[in-house]
């Protein structure tokens, strides 16, 4: 029995009815709100910022997996931690100084994740796998949902997960973009532990069963 959690990603609700998506997703058997932060320079779309983080986190029973998309993400840790962020993940390739943001990350009060963006090899995790409590893989390139998924992130989830056990790490894996009830099983097979949907879910006929499909197909 696994224990894989799965985050809908709130990109792909409807903002009219932010408060009745965020509540589906607290009614459902979801594990965690994924909240995409970009900031049109790190990723080609601007998504939302710190006036709908608040309304979410009104209405949210579950934890906040927060991913920022934005670059020199360290300016903006405290403002997450008070917006109430469990989860505050930062891009590899955003960070001149990873292990000071982690630290600083930790030391508010969150969980640190690291998010990789599909070319950057795993490798370069082996000095700060460690230290970080989540990675991100991601398996689009970052920026705008409803992509579809890159075959080549089960490599790298079998990289990430020899790596973690290597180094005796109990760093979670999170798989984020073009994820589907076809390739959820395989994911976790292959060492997810966290799968984040956003299109998947939000268009769906049934957003709630699709979320308990997802649950009961990686259980
Ligand atoms: C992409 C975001 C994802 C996105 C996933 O940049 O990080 O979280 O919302 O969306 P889907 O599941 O539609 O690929
Ligand atoms: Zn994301």
């Amino acid at each position: 029995m696994s224990n894989t959690k799965i985050a809908p990603s709130l990109l792909a609700a409807d903002f009219g009815n932010l408060q009745r998506d965020v509540e589906m997703v607290n009614d459902s058997t979801a594990d965690w709100h994924h909240l995409d932060i970009m900031d049109g320079v790190f990723v080609p779309n601007i998504s939302y910022g710190m006036p709908v983080v608040k309304t979410i986190h009104q209405h949210a029973t579950k934890p906040l997996d927060v991913h920022l998309m934005i670059v020199d993400p360290d300016r903006y840790i405290e403002t997450f931690a008070n917006l109430g962020a469990a989860n505050l993940t930062v891009h590899y390739e955003a960070c001149t100084h990873l292990h000071r943001t982690l630290q600083a990350i930790k030391s508010a009060g969150m969980k640190a994740g690291v998010a990789m963006n599909p070319h950057t090899n795993i490798g370069l995790l082996e000095d700060i796998i460690n230290d970080a409590d989540l990675v991100c893989l991601m398996s689009v390139n970052p920026g705008f949902g409803g992509q579809s998924f890159i075959e080549n992130t089960y490599n790298k989830i079998k990289d990430l997960k020899a790596l973690i056990n290597r180094k005796g790490a109990k760093t979670l894996i999170e798989i984020d973009g073009g994820v589907t009830s076809k390739n959820a099983k395989a994911l976790v097979d292959a060492g997810a532990d966290v799968l984040v949907a956003g299109s998947f879910v939000f268009k769906s006929q049934s957003p709630t069963k699709t979320i308990s499909e997802l649950k009961e197909i990686t259980s």
